[in-house]
């Protein structure tokens, strides 16, 4: 817009933002503050309106140089039990951040809560009249705008948690910082890096506006900030206003003096819709430059009185320059219906749709970001470097079932072969008549045969140039590695991927399907499936194989390759990243490889590694990744569809401060795949992976939470004796987890009953065995996605669901031993 361009509510704000900012400045330079103790303004142009003074009002100003880091942010700490509106400005940051982390569509609230002032409770029953007093105007703001809360939080964020919040503010539906003005860099920044993470976007305000809370608020550090945001048509003809995905950017602030910003903008639009009182020569002149541009221009008058004749001379001078059209010149007057305007605007961009548009991709904007003179935050060599290693291995990839064959061949037949053996070595099932140590005997020598063809393998394909990027790169390198390598086998594995879960979840929701169908696909989904955590596998293999083959003495000790490896693990660990204990394909566990990782891990934490473990289990499909996710800000990939296979550990640490009080230093989390549909479950395998891995996962765990997330009672019926079964075993050898239900939007009520009555003859069962709760969440989504808005009851209530947890760990530290690092190990090779 330019300046006075007026703001409306709803639609019509997505596309203009009033600026308003320079007449308050100067209305503001002018009065004398009455107000000055509370107002946020006197206290920033007290003392100039720099980025510095107001990262120091929000206490972010030593983040200038030491970034924030996800770590900080997902810390456990005495916070997380006394979350609370803001009080004071330092606290605003944590606020959005905790609540962004959570998908609270409430996280760009920043308005301080004040106790109500002058209130010294005294009765005034009968005494003096009381005054009605009009607000000074501007009225005094509590609070500051959140755009420049946003800026400043990025400002003082490295590029990883840039990367998380903005994938967060998207699921929020927020619309996205694209450029990030020049606060404390030259030129302002386009944040493609940032934006990496957002694969999908799923009726807030996209847009902050005026009418917003602290919307009103003039902005201080982020004017010329431009944000994106996305719409996308969710198939419904006639109540999607556009029937194709569009992106609206809107530039904050007016043209004139982001200049750059604006010639950005004009070069990677379709069209162009300015927002402006009158055009004066000065910006004649402006907008004259910018004929030949293949983006087309509206324009959108909201004159003060009347369109002036000066107005209508210039516009007509341009009109030939820009190819402007009569329907491409709109008015909006004191008299225009907002809503009608809308609608109007809606059309407007409808019809321009139907024309043939050329598609940009944010990489795309990042040749005219660079053209201009901005910076891009991938330009920058360790992204640079991490990129090229990463692509050097995605990109010989062609065929995901075959690169696996051939890149990952110890994850081939003998591995499976290898995970029976070692089953039947606990189990002793087909022992027959052979003597016991002889039949063992042959089942390790066969086993150490396994390990011999698995150690005479060489580290093919892309292998050798991941481990040596794991090992070589420093590890800002290596996390961007690691970032480059998922968003490229995601792109390799995206479409056969969505093409075949569609496909799955069709069959799953139709009554009396045929089960070996849905286990075929269920195959397909996995041989098609290619992520980090395959290659991670393969190289805990390799470690695997040589230690079998170095103890048996057919290799020396001094000849082994892989004894950096677990060190490596660590360091990921460490840094956020998810280790496999138990995989989806073969249910193997590679008992010396995690065991190795653990002592590498205790030994690095120098013995400070008491643990408390907390894992959900489930029906697949039901929300057990996005529940941790929401809960504890973590990165676990989630789809719909079958998506986590076998069961991966992360840490989260807890904050120096709090670890005497909760008795523990780290929260060990475990994400586990979903138990399988009953129909499924009775084919061969299928029933006894799924006991499998409840029995470890329960085994491992001090707290389960059992989501509870289903329509279908046999399912939960079925969930539920894999979780009962599991829960003896325990008993037997003396472990008691607690168990935590949770249900997620039960809606039909009568199912709901059934599921009750069902749940109460169980839980007869585990009464003995257990402590136990109830807890009740709402569904993620409010609707249908690809548009519907995150609930916010369903943030709401995992955050409490956080808190009690918490709680509960807290006041039990007295009556419970925790386990560190070595007894946990100690855990898993007894499972
Ligand atoms: C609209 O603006 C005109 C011109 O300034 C003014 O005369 C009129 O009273 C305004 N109407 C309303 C409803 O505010
Ligand atoms: C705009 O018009 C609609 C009907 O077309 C009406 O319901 C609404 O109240 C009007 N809004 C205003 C602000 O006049
Ligand atoms: C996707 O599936 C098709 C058909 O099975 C196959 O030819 C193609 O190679 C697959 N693509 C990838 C990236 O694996
Ligand atoms: C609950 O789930 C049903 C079926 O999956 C869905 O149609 C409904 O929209 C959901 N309700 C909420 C509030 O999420």
């Amino acid at each position: 817009s330019f300046s006075g361009g007026h703001s409306t509510p709803g639609w019509a704000s997505v596309l203009s933002e009033c600026s308003e900012r320079n007449t308050q400045l100067e209305r503001r330079a002018d009065r004398e503050c009455k107000h000055h103790q509370n107002c946020v303004y006197c206290f920033f142009s007290g003392k100039g309106q720099s980025l510095q003074v107001f990262l120091v009002s929000l206490g972010l100003e030593r983040h200038q140089t030491t970034k924030l880091t996800l770590n900080d942010i997902l810390e456990i700490n005495t916070e997380t039990l006394h979350e609370s509106n803001p009080r004071t400005l330092e606290e605003i940051p944590w606020y959005f951040l905790r609540k962004v982390m959570a998908l609270n569509g409430m996280a760009r609230r920043t308005r301080l809560v004040s106790t109500a002032p002058g209130d010294n409770g005294i009765s005034m029953e009968g005494a003096e009249p009381i005054a009605i007093i009009p607000p000074p105007s501007p009225a005094p703001s509590l609070g500051v705008n959140p755009l420049d809360v946003l800026c400043a939080v990025l400002c003082s964020s490295d590029r990883f948690l840039q990367q998380e919040i903005l994938l967060k503010m998207s699921m929020c539906q927020f619309a996205l910082p694209l450029l990030l003005p020049a606060l404390d860099t030259p030129q302002c920044t386009l944040m493609l890096w940032a934006m990496r993470d957002i694969s999908q976007q799923q009726q807030h305000d996209f847009f902050m506006h005026r009418d917003m809370e602290s919307g009103n608020v003039p902005r201080d550090i982020s004017e010329g900030l431009v944000e994106i945001s996305w719409y996308f048509p969710g198939g419904r003809e006639n109540s999607d206003p556009f029937q194709e995905p569009i992106a609206v950017i809107n530039l904050r602030g007016n043209i004139e003096s982001h200049l750059q910003q604006f010639s950005f903008l004009a070069k990677v639009s379709s069209a162009v819709f300015i927002f402006a009182e009158c055009i004066s020569e000065r910006k004649c002149e402006l907008l004259s430059s910018l004929q030949g541009l293949r983006t087309k221009f509206y324009f959108i008058f909201n004159p003060k009185s009347t369109i002036t004749s000066k107005t209508q001379g210039f516009l007509n001078e341009l009109a030939p320059l820009l190819q402007l059209t009569q329907s491409q010149v709109l008015v909006k007057d004191n008299t225009t219906n907002d809503s009608d305007f809308v609608t109007r605007l809606q059309a407007t961009l409808a019809h321009l749709m139907k024309q043939p548009q050329r598609a940009v991709s944010i990489e795309g904007m990042a040749v005219t970001a660079r053209e201009l003179g901005f910076e891009v935050d991938e330009d920058y060599k360790e992204c640079e470097e991490a990129r090229k290693r990463a692509d050097e291995i995605t990109g010989e990839i062609r065929d995901v079932v075959e690169y696996k064959k051939r890149a990952l061949k110890l994850q081939g037949d003998p591995w499976r072969r290898l995970a029976a053996v070692e089953r039947e070595l606990c189990r002793m099932k087909k022992q027959g008549e052979t003597p016991t140590e002889v039949y063992k005997s042959q089942l390790r020598g066969e086993l150490l045969e396994l390990r011999t063809q698995q150690n005479s393998c060489d580290l093919t394909g892309g292998m050798g140039t991941f481990r040596a990027s794991l090992e070589q790169l420093c590890p800002m390198e290596s996390h961007y590695f690691l970032k480059w390598m998922r968003f490229g086998l995601n792109y390799i594995a995206r479409e056969n991927l969505s093409k075949l879960r569609s496909e799955y979840k069709e069959i799953y929701r139709t009554p009396g399907y045929n089960p070996e169908e849905l286990a075929k696909l269920d195959e397909l989904i996995a041989a098609s499936s290619l992520g980090v955590e395959h290659f991670m596998r393969e190289l805990g293999q390799f470690y695997e194989a040589e230690q079998s083959v170095c103890k048996e003495g057919r290799i020396a000790q001094s000849q082994r390759q892989f004894t950096h490896l677990p060190g490596t693990a660590v360091n990921l660990m460490l840094n956020g990243f998810p280790l496999e204990i138990i995989d989806g394909d073969a249910s193997h566990v590679p008992l010396q490889w995690v065991t190795d990782v653990l002592t590498e891990l205790h030994a690095k934490l120098e013995g400070k590694s008491r643990l408390l473990v907390l894992s959900v289990l489930g029906v697949q499909s039901t929300g057990k990744s996005t529940l941790l996710n929401s809960m504890f800000g973590l990165q676990l990939a989630v789809s719909s569809g079958r998506c986590t296979r076998g069961a991966f550990m992360m840490l989260i640490k807890v904050a120096e401060t709090f670890q005497q009080e909760l008795g523990c230093d780290f929260i060990l989390v475990i994400d586990a795949e979903g138990l399988r549909a009953p129909q499924l479950a009775k084919l061969e395998d299928s029933y006894e992976h799924d006991n499998e891995l409840a029995t470890l996962v329960i085994g491992l765990s001090d707290i389960v939470i059992v989501n509870m997330a289903m329509e279908n009672t046999s399912e939960m019926k079925d969930i539920l004796q894999i979780v009962v079964h599991a829960f003896l075993r325990m008993k037997e050898i003396g472990h008691k987890p607690n168990c935590l239900f949770v249900h997620q939007n039960v809606s039909d009520v009568s199912a709901h009953e059934q599921n009750m009555r069902d749940r109460n003859n169980f839980l007869e069962h585990l009464n003995e065995m257990t402590k136990k709760n109830n807890w009740y969440i709402p569904g993620l989504w409010h609707g249908v996605p690809p548009m519907a808005p995150v609930n916010l009851g369903y943030s709401e209530s995992v955050c409490e669901l956080k808190k009690y947890f918490i709680e509960f760990m807290r006041s039990r530290t007295l009556d419970r031993e925790p386990r560190d690092i070595p007894q946990f190990t100690k855990w898993v090779r007894n499972l």
